[in-house]
């Protein structure tokens, strides 16, 4: 079902809203069987009422969506696989992108006045105007921002017309969205993971909410899906690029998971049959990663392991306790920043100048994981207890981020380095109901 939206500029920033979780490129919006009212929940900036998997698996949204997230991870893999050499292709790449579009530099204008002056920029600047906080937040020169604007070209797939303006509030932290703080040219991106913005995020107790940048042979990308189209222009309090689709502040975790059925069915469905909803529910959480094994890896534990867990009474309570292991609460790990809200507060352990460990809770009492991060420009590679990879980093959400791994992570034996289950033949159920047995 198709609905319509008020024909006023504020209410054009709901075009790329419209998709549950709003974390997809505006071409999939009619594709979703959102209602009106729906939608307002949907919406709600302050809604933070959800973890479980919202999208059935086989309708013909999910599997577009799941398309998108097998795209996103190609793209990702593509990612990864820029070396360091080609880094200088793609600086090239962006300064001539900056060329090529009729922009101007204005080096004695603030940001305000650059969108303002910009003929590709006047819509987003349109509704910048009817925030006096963002107007005065963009034209101070107390403090540098990198700005991604929205050209005009963002809002053109937008529909028009009927009702269901967002509230000021909620247009206010898309905008806030697009404001990172500190300066990011494009030189800096291409080392860069994440972008701290404007918008503090209650949920992260108050951090800022992150955009994610990767660098493709197409240049840059925030979000996955909003390319930087036009890079570096300079603003006496900042930098501004243009980017071609409008930045909408992340999901719940739990949601964006469900939005991904053809990488993580195995895991909704785990959450389902373990009613973990209703256990998250019952967390009192600052933030927290999700390490969220996708269905490769569900299916490297074997057959039996898997027979054991989904189809057997017994093996469901050893379910719920797997799903415990992998998320670590109150410590928001980013593969280049860290949100520590843990009370127990431990240091990463910084090893060179690229690499470094953390050894995070999770909500299984003391059970610990422990990841490696290495950083190398665009690259970076995290390793979870030292056999399981995250395949897509820093999936970010509103209440933390998600780290897909292509591993299910098992806690060790107690003082035992964690061992990865038989590649070919998977975890022999004893060992699985070993390990977890003290959790169970
Ligand atoms: C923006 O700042 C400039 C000086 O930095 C000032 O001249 C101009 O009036 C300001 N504009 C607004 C709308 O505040
Ligand atoms: C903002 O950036 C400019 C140019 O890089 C620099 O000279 C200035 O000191 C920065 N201002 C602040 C407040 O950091
Ligand atoms: C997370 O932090 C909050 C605030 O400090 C605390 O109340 C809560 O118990 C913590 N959650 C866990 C699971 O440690």
């Amino acid at each position: 079902m198709r609905f319509t939206l008020a024909a006023v500029s504020g209410a054009a920033l709901t075009g790329a809203i419209v998709v549950p979780g709003g974390l997809l490129p505006a071409t999939l919006q009619e594709q979703t069987p959102l209602s009106g009212p729906r939608l307002a929940h949907h919406i709600d900036p302050d809604d933070d009422a959800y973890w479980g998997p919202g999208l059935p698996a086989k309708d013909a949204v999910a599997s577009s969506l799941g398309k998108t997230a097998d795209r996103l991870a190609a793209a990702v893999d593509k990612a990864l696989e820029v070396v360091e050499d080609a880094r200088h292709v793609l600086a090239d790449k962006l300064a001539h992108a900056m060329d090529g579009n009729g922009y101007q530099k204005h080096p004695s204008l603030t940001i305000y006045e650059l969108i303002k002056h910009s003929e590709h920029t006047t819509k987003f600047a349109e509704i910048v105007d009817e925030h006096p906080g963002i107007v005065k937040l963009l034209n101070s020169t107390g403090t540098n921002y990198t700005l991604f604007a929205p050209t005009n070209e963002a809002f053109k797939d937008l529909p028009h017309g009927g009702e269901g303006k967002p509230g000021k509030h909620f247009v206010e932290a898309v905008l806030k969205y697009h404001i990172g703080l500190g300066e990011y040219p494009a030189w800096r991106i291409l080392s860069t993971h994440t972008v701290p913005t404007a918008l503090d995020e209650r949920l992260l107790d108050g951090e800022p909410q992150r955009l994610r940048t990767s660098i493709g042979l197409g240049g840059v990308t925030v979000n996955f899906y909003s390319k930087v189209v036009a890079a570096n222009f300079e603003a006496t309090n900042g930098i501004v690029h243009g980017v071609n689709n409008i930045l909408i502040p992340p999901p719940m975790a739990g949601r964006l998971i469900s939005l991904f059925p053809s990488q993580f069915s195995t895991l909704l469905l785990a959450y389902e049959m373990t009613d973990f909803a209703k256990y998250m529910h019952s967390v009192k959480l600052v933030g927290g990663t999700v390490f969220a094994p996708t269905n490769n890896a569900f299916a490297s534990l074997g057959l039996k392991a898997n027979a054991f867990l989904f189809n057997t009474k017994a093996g469901r309570k050893y379910l719920a306790a797997l799903l415990k292991y992998h998320i670590s609460p109150n410590a928001t790990l980013y593969s280049d920043a860290y949100y520590d809200n843990t009370r127990s507060g431990s240091d990463p352990e910084e090893d060179g100048l690229n690499t470094a460990h953390y050894n995070l809770p999770t909500l299984l009492d003391e059970a610990r994981v422990r990841v490696t991060i290495v950083n190398w420009g665009p690259v970076s590679t995290i390793e979870v207890n030292g056999y399981s990879h995250v395949t897509v980093r820093d999936g970010l959400a509103k209440n933390g981020v998600i780290q897909a791994v292509d591993g299910v992570l098992i806690p060790s034996f107690k003082h035992s380095d964690p061992k990865k289950p038989d590649d070919t033949k998977g975890i022999e159920i004893e060992d699985l109901m070993e390990r977890l047995a003290p959790y169970v």
